[in-house]
């Protein structure tokens, strides 16, 4: 794997890798450009070509060209290797010893699945039916058609399977990329096709039936290329747009993202027909902070939007809720009617706390000491997972307005509400930006400025962040002189110790909030200790 990444590397330049998200300019042995992640005034976006690095002064992130791809597209290690080893043209399976086989099989399945679906493209322009239900009904242009690749699977029965074994590929083959049904014919017949597309190609369908009828819908299921917990609908094509506007809308139906980025709204995606997991949030929350939910109104959309609050502090995403509708029943109706509606709805989102206390009113009468009591359970039940302190206390302030009680009374209450399914513990927090910043600057002070080193300090060894830290020394303390230095470094481990005990501290509220929430009041008096302990050093 080394050697892969090595050749990768050998053969693309970091400048252009990188060139190809970011406007860069030569500035002495650098270049320099406006952060990605939108949070710089000026250009702070630096790269060495010598050194195969990059590092972003505003995001306090950096590193080399994997982790770059890996940041800016928001994809694991493993796919930001693949894409870059396409870019090379390095073969993998070349590089990988043990895991060949499985390397091997999973790029016939691309390889047939990609076929499969030009072969439903081309099917599609020879079909009258499924040109007037996507032209006509369904209101798509040419452009949408081609962006999102719709086509037409021919309803035969074995339409794609001759065509694919004609091609050389095997039925074991097209079975991996589940193109087969379990009699070993077709899957998808007499259906509109829409891929889903991940960074690397097609992975899957989704098959829409053209007239009424059962399913509505058939979908890939798992396959070695499609895990459905993991993949965003619409994300392949919505990420440039989200990156530049810095917010994502999370729509129902895939249909919805269609119709969105045709009306305009490309930063519209969908978790394909099933619940939002953890993984698709968190997939998201990489490329920005400000999430957007187009759910129903209905209870089904209540629900999700909860358990989406539930996720949302652990990622550091800022909830809203898109709602305004205008009486169509999802996005797709709403934009059939008109596109300026949908999008100013999504420009008129709402805090998704926010909405869902109004929610509550609507089904709860609150005036009764019954509904009260009611309302506090669902309302506290959801405000435990802000973490945030002061955002925390506005909402208990408006609960306790609304019920005219105090806020010690809400917090008297002992909310036991069994959080449908528990979620997974809260993970130990990756470091914050401002902690992240600050380490590599004192790291990069004492490591090229020759500062004194300080007691239980680590110090990295991994040759990229080396590599990254010299960068940041070269552009922030070159031709500083020893003792300012020294003072940096002193100012700087002050300043780390600081946040390293404030993330601790918020870690362990976290856990104190996940303790009493769980009803373990030995376990949440414990941390507290903890906690108390750790304010006093
Ligand atoms: P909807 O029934 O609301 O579909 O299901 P839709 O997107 O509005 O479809 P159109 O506009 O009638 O074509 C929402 C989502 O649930 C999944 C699909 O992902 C769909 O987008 N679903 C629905 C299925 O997977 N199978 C089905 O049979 C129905
Ligand atoms: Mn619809």
């Amino acid at each position: 794997m080394e050697d892969a990444k090595e050749e990768i590397r050998a053969r693309l330049p970091i400048e252009d890798v990188v060139g190809q998200y970011i406007e860069l300019k030569r500035t002495g042995r650098s270049l320099k450009g406006r952060s990605p992640w939108g949070v710089d005034k000026t250009p702070s976006f630096m790269v060495s070509p010598e050194k195969g690095i990059w590092h972003d002064f505003s995001a306090n992130k950096g590193g080399d060209i994997f982790t770059f791809i890996m940041e800016v597209e928001g994809i694991s290690f493993r796919e930001a290797l693949e894409k870059l080893a396409g870019q090379a043209g390095v073969e993998l399976a070349k590089y990988s010893g043990s895991n060949s086989a499985v390397t091997k099989r999973k790029q016939r399945a691309r390889e047939a699945i990609e076929l499969a679906c030009k072969y439903y493209q081309f099917c599609l322009t020879k079909n009258q039916k499924v040109i007037q239900y996507v032209f006509e009904k369904r209101a798509m242009n040419k452009g949408t058609v081609a962006d999102f690749r719709i086509g037409y699977s021919p309803n035969t029965g074995r339409a794609l399977m001759e065509f694919l074994s004609k091609r050389g590929f095997k039925k074991f083959e097209m079975e991996a990329a589940g193109l087969l049904n379990r009699f070993g014919s077709d899957m998808f017949r007499g259906r509109m096709m829409v891929p889903f597309i991940d960074t690397n190609g097609v992975i899957g369908f989704t098959a829409r039936i053209l007239t009424a009828g059962e399913p509505k819908y058939l979908n890939t299921s798992e396959t070695l290329l499609f895990n459905k917990s993991r993949f965003v609908f619409g994300l392949a094509q919505a990420k440039e747009s989200i990156r530049q506007h810095n917010f994502v809308v999370i729509v129902e139906g895939n249909m919805d993202v269609i119709s969105s980025h045709q009306a305009g709204v490309r930063e519209a995606v969908a978790t394909s027909g099933t619940a939002m997991t953890e993984l698709h949030l968190k997939t998201l929350s990489r490329l920005t902070p400000d999430v957007r939910l187009a759910y129903d109104g209905d209870e089904a959309g209540m629900k999700a939007t909860e358990r989406a609050i539930m996720m949302a502090g652990d990622l550091g995403v800022n909830l809203s809720v898109i709602s305004d509708y205008h009486g169509a029943k999802d996005p797709d109706e709403l934009i059939q009617k008109d596109p300026n509606l949908w999008k100013a709805a999504v420009k008129h989102c709402r805090p998704a706390v926010d909405y869902l206390l109004d929610k509550f009113e609507e089904k709860i009468d609150i005036s009764t000491g019954v509904g009260k009591r009611e309302y506090s359970d669902k309302a506290m039940g959801l405000i435990k997972y802000i973490h945030d302190a002061v955002e925390k206390k506005h909402y208990e302030q408006i609960v306790a307005r609304k019920l005219d009680c105090s806020v010690e009374d809400l917090q008297a209450k002992k909310i036991n509400q069994p959080v449908e399914k528990r979620l997974k513990k809260v993970k130990a927090q990756s470091k914050s930006d401002s902690l992240r910043g600050i380490e590599d600057n004192l790291h990069a002070v004492i490591l090229f400025g020759k500062a004194n080193q300080f007691e239980g300090l680590e110090l990295p060894s991994d040759e990229t962040k080396l590599a990254e830290l010299n960068l940041i020394f070269e552009q922030k303390y070159a031709g500083w002189d020893p003792e300012k230095l020294n003072e940096e470094a002193v100012g700087l481990f002050r300043r780390y110790q600081i946040e390293k005990n404030k993330q601790r501290a918020a870690q362990l509220r976290a856990e104190i909030t996940e303790a009493e929430a769980s009803g373990d009041d030995a376990r949440a008096e414990e941390i507290t200790k903890q906690l108390a302990a750790l304010k006093i050093r």
